[in-house]
């Protein structure tokens, strides 16, 4: 996830492009950059690695003269490590044409291979430089045989190099082009990322999100996948990618700024537990068909054969990340891989046990936890190879391991880690499945099937979180509670247990996550009643057994919050229901985990918690 701004009018462009980084810092952080265009067909260019105040410095010792229009990009690293050279904007060969870009690029390194053979010469390690490289491409196929790009006609002839452009670019883009010859327009368009136009009088600006420009008008258009925008001083207009005039409605917005920041959500946990149908997707995207094993190969770099060298799975993570890491473990022995799953800060002792040939699988949303990169460093010690799944690009968990897998999440601002939790999940499915038919455990037609089911999931996220008005109005019976009991069996234990962790770190009340079979063993005794005890009951093996444990714990006075699928409801009997889409049990975690997160999002505000920043916690924890 990235931020992108953009100007055209007679204010003075540069700070309106800062004043719009800094609204949007909070997508992303590691370098950024703006390029403005004058009259004088002239462009200046300034980027920095590190947060806007450090662009801030370099702009306020430039002289901008006469700025009439600019674009600029705050980055969150996808391809190419944190650093100025990577920073946006990037430009074509001349320096003429700069972009910015939010999104993945999916067939960049097909486009840069033919760009290259053609000539083009590229300055970064980004997927987004191709875009800037592939307009010059079609402004020079526009103007063949002419030795420069017709001065007469430059706008119409821009437009069409960038409608092409566009046009072939394959993943997610909200990407904005100012080319130093037509500096009276901006460029910009949409697929899958988001991207807005503020509509001011005699001035106009484009963002990632409304809070960029709110404080200069409140008139929007927000822009669809497929549609491109012209800005000009005088008006937008807007156009499909065939190149086809477009009539849009504007709206209204009338949040304020920081409501703006979080998308319209009162706490950044709330919009990114919204967010995660698109982080499924961002994991999944292009990792998925075909199973062939050379997606491990071209993503990780390991090969079949080192695949089939493999002997066990050694998993360690902290917190979230270890009950990810712990779902893991029943993923992949459901593809007959053997698995173990340790907490990072209690692996000291194990490292030294683990066979040769064991995996190890590290677990980090931000990469710099230091138990983990410590267990990291006893399992290289040990002579094991590590895989880090990770959602930050070049942090320091990427140095460490042999092997990343990016989850592609986006940042994740509040504490509570929501979004993170599921794109690890869903990294584990794409490595199960990949793994499992290297190594013969499965048919390519099981492969199949799984990831058939895989690709539904982010619809089903969707709807899952349809129920969050259920879940506030159930809430509301339950804010006084100190006490609560999660439980689960099979492969959503370790969702009891993250269920249990969410409502304890935002809420401060106390809870615990059990194997619904283990109850009877202990801790069936501190059930009371009115106790609430959420279970996860979904349809699969193991629905008769936490049945019978659900049974045991209503004898007791608990108040059962059952969550359920349409079929295992019917079987359940408990106080309440939170019914989600039927998958199969292998997929449910990625589903049954959403109504606990909403759960403790709203106990936490009915208690007027701190939300995003509770207290006694950090969002990284770099301490051992
Ligand atoms: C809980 C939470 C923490 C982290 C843990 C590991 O919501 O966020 O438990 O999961 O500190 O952090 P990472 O994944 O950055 O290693």
């Amino acid at each position: 996830m990235c931020g992108i701004v953009g100007y055209i009018g007679d204010r003075k462009t540069e700070e309106i492009l800062l004043e719009g980084l800094r609204r949007l810092e909070y997508r992303g952080y590691d370098s950024c950059g703006l390029a403005v265009s004058n009259l004088k067909n002239k462009l200046q260019l300034k980027r920095a690695k590190g947060r806007v105040e450090a662009l801030a410095d370099i702009v306020a010792a430039e002289n901008f003269k006469g700025t009439v229009s600019g674009i600029a990009h705050t980055r969150w690293a996808t391809h190419g490590v944190p650093s100025e050279d990577n920073a946006h904007p990037h430009t074509d060969c001349q320096g003429e044409i700069v972009v910015v870009h939010n999104g993945i690029i999916e067939n960049y390194l097909e486009l840069k291979d033919e760009l290259l053979k053609k000539g083009h010469l590229f300055k970064s390690d980004t997927d987004t430089e191709v875009i800037a490289h592939l307009v010059e491409e079609k402004l020079k196929t526009l103007n063949k045989g002419a030795n420069s790009i017709r001065a007469e006609m430059p706008e119409p002839v821009f437009f069409e190099a960038f409608r092409r452009a566009v046009s072939v670019l394959k993943g997610s883009f909200a990407v904005s082009v100012l080319w130093a010859k037509t500096p009276g327009i901006i460029l910009s368009a949409r697929m899958y990322s988001p991207l807005v136009i503020g509509a001011g009088e005699k001035e106009n600006f484009l963002a990632s999100d409304v809070s960029a420009f709110l404080k200069f008008t409140k008139k929007v258009f927000f822009m669809k996948d497929g549609e491109i925008a012209v800005l000009r001083k005088s008006g937008v207009d807007f156009f499909d990618f065939g190149g086809k005039k477009i009539q849009k409605e504007n709206s209204t917005v009338n949040w304020d700024l920081s409501m703006a920041e979080k998308g319209g959500y009162k706490h950044f946990m709330l919009k990114e537990i919204h967010e995660q149908p698109q982080s499924v997707e961002n994991t999944l995207r292009g990792r998925v068909l075909p199973v062939s094993g050379e997606l491990l190969e071209k993503e990780l770099g390991m090969t079949a054969a080192e695949i089939k060298k493999t002997g066990g799975i050694q998993v360690i993570a902290c917190g979230t990340a270890f009950h990810a890491g712990f779902a893991g473990k029943y993923i992949f022995e459901k593809f007959g891989l053997r698995t173990e799953a340790d907490l990072a800060s209690e692996f000291d002792e194990r490292s030294r046990l683990l066979e040769k040939n064991t995996l190890v699988l590290a677990i980090s949303q931000s990469g710099e936890t230091a138990d983990t990169l410590y267990a990291v460093k006893l399992a290289k010690k040990n002579g094991n190879k590590v895989l880090a799944i990770t959602n930050t690009l070049g942090s320091s968990i990427t140095r460490e391991a042999d092997y990343t897998l990016y989850t592609h999440c986006g940042p994740e601002i509040g504490v509570a880690s929501t979004k993170a939790f599921l794109g690890q999940l869903t990294a584990m499915y794409i490595l199960a499945v990949n793994f499992a038919f290297v190594k013969g455990n499965i048919s390519e037609e099981k492969a199949r099937l799984c990831v058939e089911e895989l690709l539904k999931i982010p619809r089903w996220v969707e709807e899952t979180l349809g129920l969050e008005r259920d879940v506030e109005k159930l809430t509301l019976s339950f804010s006084g509670k100190e006490h609560y009991l999660f439980i689960a069996r099979g492969i959503n234990y370790p969702i009891a247990l993250e269920g249990a962790l969410k409502i304890k770190e935002i809420s401060y009340v106390h809870a615990e996550g059990y194997a619904a079979g283990e109850m009877k063993h202990g801790p069936i005794a501190i059930i009371e009643n009115g106790m609430p005890v959420l279970a996860v009951a979904v349809s699969g093996p193991n629905l008769d057994l936490i049945r019978g444990n659900i049974e045991e714990a209503r004898a007791r006075g608990a108040e059962i919050i059952a969550i359920v699928d349409r079929e295992s409801g019917k079987k359940v009997k408990a106080a309440h229901y939170l019914e989600i889409p039927a998958t199969d049990e292998l997929f449910s975690p990625l589903l049954t985990v959403l109504p606990l997160q909403l759960f403790a999002y709203y106990i936490a505000l009915n208690r007027n918690c701190d939300i995003d920043k509770p207290r006694n916690l950090a969002k990284s924890v770099t301490v051992r």
